[in-house]
């Protein structure tokens, strides 16, 4: 997207207004943890018959969630945005398919999924870059028929970043801070902050054109947070960034979570999420086809690998394992063998430890590796398109 498209030309105006409408909504209570295989939650609309109907989803919510032992993994309190039986279809494509989601208060949320999975049509979506062809949005009380005061609460960082060649960093901003009708008043000041808080205060005079990729990132990050939206979309800002900027991203988005901002972010970067994200939503063939707290998202979908390593080739080491009875998923992840072992409880891991040696094969290394998240989404994605995880 190029600067200065509606998208970015935030105004400030209806904040007031917004936060009413937050407060109402934090009525709302809890919504349902997991979604895998949920069915969709009814539209708050406007008719009986969806009142009715998003009455009764409640009360089975609260009623799943009295009877669930562990806490709620919804968003805790306010809810600043929700997306409600959202489909959306480009031409042959249908990049949405009935996608339902609720953001909470300061929450930060990942988006994961194979490429082409829908994520940035789900941003675009809630930035107000695009209509969905049907299902209800709504952020911080406004709906799609209010447009500008959604774009008066939120931030949107694309995944292509648009910049001006022609101006320096600081009038780049002031010139974004003046499309967000920022007073003058407040403005230089405005400005400045945000460079601050974005790491680019040193390039205040910097011209545009002369950025490296990543303090592009940084300077497109800062204009979508140069007039403190509630609700922060972020479509892959990781990328190309290197591991010491993916660290300080990292920072400055929980700074701006501390500040109380909801942010929703979209990234490849499985280990970064796992840091940062409160909770988690696989997206997958345009569904959402599981939502939990990232904790138990890893706990409970995440597979516990173990990870050995022998002195030279290795290479009959990796056949003795793929033809272990209980071990499935052997692969190589350079000099060691990765895989999965049926039960894992320690008295199978020494028992295969034990048949290790006294076959003579010159271990070096051996042990289990936690759950990851990137193990979580294989499993999640994997499940969600039918596939079954095979012995490789
Ligand atoms: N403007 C468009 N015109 C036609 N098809 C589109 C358009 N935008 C998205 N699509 C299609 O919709 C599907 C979802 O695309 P989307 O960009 O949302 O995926 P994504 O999850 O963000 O993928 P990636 O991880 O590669 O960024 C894809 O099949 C894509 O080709
Ligand atoms: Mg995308």
């Amino acid at each position: 997207m190029r600067p200065g498209e509606a998208g970015l030309r935030l105004a400030r105006e209806g904040e007031a207004e917004g936060a009413e409408n937050l407060k109402e909504m934090s009525n709302t209570p809890a919504p349902r943890t997991r979604q895998l295989n949920d069915a969709p939650t009814s539209l708050e609309g406007t008719s009986q018959a969806s009142r009715d109907s998003v009455a009764q989803e409640r009360l089975l919510a609260e009623k799943h969630l009295q009877e669930r032992s562990r806490v709620a993994a919804g968003p805790q309190g306010a809810v600043v945005a929700q997306v409600t039986a959202v489909s959306k279809r480009f031409l042959g494509t249908l990049a949405l398919n009935d996608v339902s989601l609720k953001l909470g208060a300061g929450e930060m949320f990942g988006l994961v999924g194979p490429n082409g999975a829908g994520k940035t049509t789900l941003l675009r979506i809630l930035a107000t870059l695009i209509p969905p062809d049907s299902g209800e949005v709504l952020v911080c009380g406004y709906g799609l028929n209010e447009i500008k005061k959604i774009r008066g609460v939120i931030g949107f960082m694309p995944d292509v970043l648009g910049v001006y060649d022609d101006m320096l960093v600081r009038e780049y901003l002031d010139f974004f801070a003046r499309a967000s009708s920022l007073p003058a008043t407040t403005r230089d000041y405005a400005v400045r902050e945000t460079m601050q808080a974005v790491g680019i205060e040193h390039l205040a005079e910097q011209p545009v054109d002369g950025l490296s990729r990543g303090m592009k990132q940084r300077l497109c990050l800062g204009r979508s947070i140069l007039h403190k939206p509630k609700l922060l979309l972020l479509d892959e800002p990781a990328s190309g960034l290197d591991p010491l900027a993916r660290l300080e991203l990292r920072e400055i988005l929980r700074a701006l979570q501390r500040q109380g901002t909801t942010i929703v972010i979209s990234s490849h970067v499985l280990e970064d999420l796992a840091d940062m994200c409160d909770r988690i939503g696989v997206v997958s063939r345009g569904q959402l086809i599981c939502v939990d707290e990232t904790k138990n998202l890893i706990e409970e979908q995440g597979t516990r690998r173990l990870r050995v390593k022998a002195l030279g080739p290795g290479e009959e080491l990796f056949q003795f394992l793929k033809s272990y009875p209980e071990i499935d998923g052997v692969r190589w992840d350079n000099d060691h063998i990765l895989f999965r072992l049926g039960g894992q409880h320690h008295e199978d891991l020494h028992e295969l430890l034990k048949v290790l040696i006294q076959k003579g094969f010159p271990i070096v290394s051996f042990y289990e590796e936690a759950p990851s998240l990137e193990s979580a989404y294989m499993n999640v994605t994997r499940a969600g398109e039918g596939w079954e995880v095979a012995k490789s």
